[in-house]
């Protein structure tokens, strides 16, 4: 039976990750994606049951994954070189002329150049090894970089086995995130409250650099290849063209847009195409890159100062202009965060009048030294808000603008979280106050029926509540006078409202609308903590590390409940009978060992199937963990445990056999 199930695996791991390869790369899928999803889930229920039987590179490995704690570091073999950049026909022109100088060759001689696109994002080296993805790391400083293998096996388009068997090869490309998941990432995190990437490639940078790489596989990120480190010898090819085609050949992801042109005017020509098609690409680019086609060549060019003498990037220039600071404006968004604004001296960028830019943050606005009445550098480029590049002359005021320590909106004391000001008077801050209360009243928080948008948008305005607290202070009459209000739909709200009081203490934290503590999160603080008075009292440390929810969201809880109006807010809520309870205390109540702790299976049991076992855990208020991680409780392993168990002897965690488990749950 387990012999069987070794070779079925070995079947659709191999099949998934074909398909995958169509899919991805070869955008020719051969199968439905119906029956696609038919293959995930016949292996995931395999690789539950036999997880000793999981390979290396199984299509499962794209998501979650331990969550480390730091990266670690990775050496080169080959330092990562950088390029140099061009800006015109000129000095192209030049880096050509260069070339032809070093070589010894004729002015007239057309060299052989390779032209590809200059993606905009985050340089990597992945390493395969007989095939096999064994390591990523990004570029860092050239030399050495960070190891960010579990997060780079979540990209689609990063094939954890190749489809050649090539003894070792490092191959080096670009992560990037395309315009359309940015646009939504940037949706979703004003949404929930965390501050917003200024451009596709910080986030793509930022998704790389998770420390949980389950958040980076919800990121949609792509890799495109451009080149090799170091390889085995049996591989030979004469030109960076051939390189790529190998390299597409054995899977990897390389972009179209390649060509072999002759001579530096062919370059040109290629860069010009390219400028017409940029806006209708899918990602970013900010040029090309020329690259001498034959290999033998680029060795004999070599690198100077850190950049080959064979590569250059010829860049499209930005559309910049010159203009004034006139004003500094602070807006406070639907989550708290102050965004500084310039006013500028209306200025003409590329056809369009611009009057305002935006100044990102404190960090950003220190490191260039902004403040009212210098001369800036102003660039607009594609869809992205102006910005401010830098100082050209300073104006009256010395050094850089402060951010006000008051929120400009509400005047309550801001804390500074991560790069961002913050105003944390979450429940009564007016430029909150909107957003706050639709999701307090929301289906899945507190479920107040007839507390939507539109009547939210009215109360506040007139004055009506302040807060969500003020909800349940409202006073017959209070609604009757509001436009397509009638007594009848006055009543149903206070009827839901009545209703609401008696909630469950999860769905109470949620409603709080605490910034990143989403329905899981909640859940979670309630199993773990109890209610507000055990969530209060924890620290940033318990807060972040118990459940590995890592300190930016353990922060965001704990300045939460150090806010006094917030703690007032919610005092209010329970004097007006709003009364969160445990839904299972009762329940939980025999069954101390199991509740608030953390479990984690491997290996398959007697007497129970894995998901017995874990809805066992769950049901009695355990939490199961799917990633070996430091804080869990118990580590249960059955038969033949698999890299978990190796893992969790290595961090010297609880385990646990069958038996000690049954007597827990007894
Ligand atoms: S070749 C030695 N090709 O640009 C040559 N780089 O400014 C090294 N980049 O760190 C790079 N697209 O992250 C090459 N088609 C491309 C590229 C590319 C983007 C990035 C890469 C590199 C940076 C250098």
């Amino acid at each position: 039976m387990s012999i069987e199930a070794k070779k079925r695996i070995d079947e659709l791991t191999d099949a998934i990750n074909y398909h995958n390869y169509r899919y991805y790369m070869l955008e020719d899928p051969v199968i439905s994606d119906f029956e696609f999803d038919r293959l995930i889930k016949e292996l995931a229920a395999l690789e539950n049951t036999y997880p000793q039987y999981v390979r290396d590179d199984s299509p499962s490995k794209r998501v979650g994954g331990a969550v480390s704690e730091k990266f670690g570091q990775v050496r080169h073999n080959i330092p990562m070189l950088s390029l140099d950049n061009t800006y015109s026909r000129d000095e192209v022109a030049e880096f050509d002329a260069k070339i032809k100088r070093f070589l010894g060759y004729p002015a007239t001689e057309e060299i052989e150049y390779e032209c590809e696109l200059k993606f905009d994002g985050l340089a990597v080296e992945l390493i395969y090894r007989d095939g096999i993805f064994v390591q990523g790391s990004t570029r860092g400083d050239g030399v050495t970089g960070e190891d960010v293998t579990a997060n780079l096996k979540t990209i689609n388009t990063i094939p954890l086995k190749l489809q050649k068997n090539i003894g070792y090869i490092e191959v080096r490309g670009e992560v990037l995130m395309d315009k359309k998941g940015f646009k939504r990432l940037n949706e979703e995190r004003l949404k929930e409250g965390s501050s917003l990437f200024a451009n596709p490639r910080n986030a793509a940078s930022g998704s790389i650099r998770q420390l949980d790489p389950e958040v980076t596989s919800k990121r949609n990120l792509i890799m495109f290849a451009y080149g090799t480190g170091g390889y085995s010898k049996e591989i030979i090819f004469e030109t960076q063209f051939e390189m790529m085609n190998f390299l597409r050949a054995a899977g990897i992801n390389i972009n179209k847009n390649v060509a072999v042109v002759k001579g530096i005017s062919g370059a040109i020509d290629f860069f010009d195409g390219v400028a017409k098609k940029r806006e209708s690409l899918p990602f970013e680019i900010d040029g090309i890159v020329i690259k001498v086609n034959d290999l033998k060549l680029q060795e004999r060019l070599g690198e100077i100062s850190k950049s080959p003498r064979w590569a250059t990037a010829y860049k499209f220039s930005a559309k910049q202009e010159v203009s004034e600071i006139t004003g500094i404006e602070v807006s406070v968004g639907r989550t708290g965060i102050l965004t500084p604004v310039a006013i500028l001296k209306p200025v003409n960028i590329g056809g369009v009048v611009v009057k305002r830019a935006t100044l990102h943050n404190q960090d950003e606005i220190n490191k260039k030294n902004i403040n009212i009445g210098d001369g800036v550098l102003v660039e607009r480029s594609g869809d992205v808000i102006p910005e401010v590049v830098k100082v050209i002359s300073k104006g009256g005021n010395s050094g850089p603008f402060k951010l006000p320590e008051l929120c400009p909106c509400c005047g309550s004391l801001t804390v500074i979280d991560g790069a961002a000001h913050r105003c944390m008077n979450e429940l009564s801050c007016p430029c909150q106050i909107k957003g706050t209360i639709v999701h307090f009243a929301s289906k899945r928080a507190m479920d107040i029926e007839g507390l939507g948008e539109k009547i939210v948008d009215k109360l506040v305005e007139k004055g009506l509540i302040k807060n969500v607290a003020d909800i349940y202070y409202l006073k017959k009459g209070d609604l009757s006078g509001l436009e397509g209000f009638g007594e009848k739909s006055e009543e149903n709200l206070f009827n839901s409202i009545e209703k609401s009081k008696n909630i469950s203490y999860d769905r109470f934290i949620y409603a709080l609308g605490i910034r990143h503590v989403g329905e899981h999160i909640a859940d979670l603080l309630v199993k773990y903590f109890g209610g507000i008075e055990g969530i209060k009292s924890a620290g940033i440390e318990e807060l972040s590390s118990r459940f590995g929810i890592g300190e930016e969201i353990g922060k965001s809880i704990f300045n939460f409940f150090r806010t006094g109006s917030n703690t007032a807010v919610i005092e209010r809520l329970f004097k007006a009978g709003v009364s969160p309870h445990i839904v299972n205390v009762s329940a939980y109540a025999g069954y101390g060992k199991i509740a608030g702790k953390s479990f984690i299976f491997t290996g398959g049991l007697k007497d129970f199937t894995r998901d017995e076992a874990e809805n066992s855990v769950k049901e009695m208020g355990g939490i199961v963990e799917k990633t070996v991680k430091k804080k869990l409780d118990y580590v249960v392993a059955g038969n033949e445990p698999g890299s978990k168990y190796d893992k969790a002897v290595k961090l010297k965690l609880n385990i646990i056999n069958e038996e000690e488990f049954k007597e827990l749950i007894k």
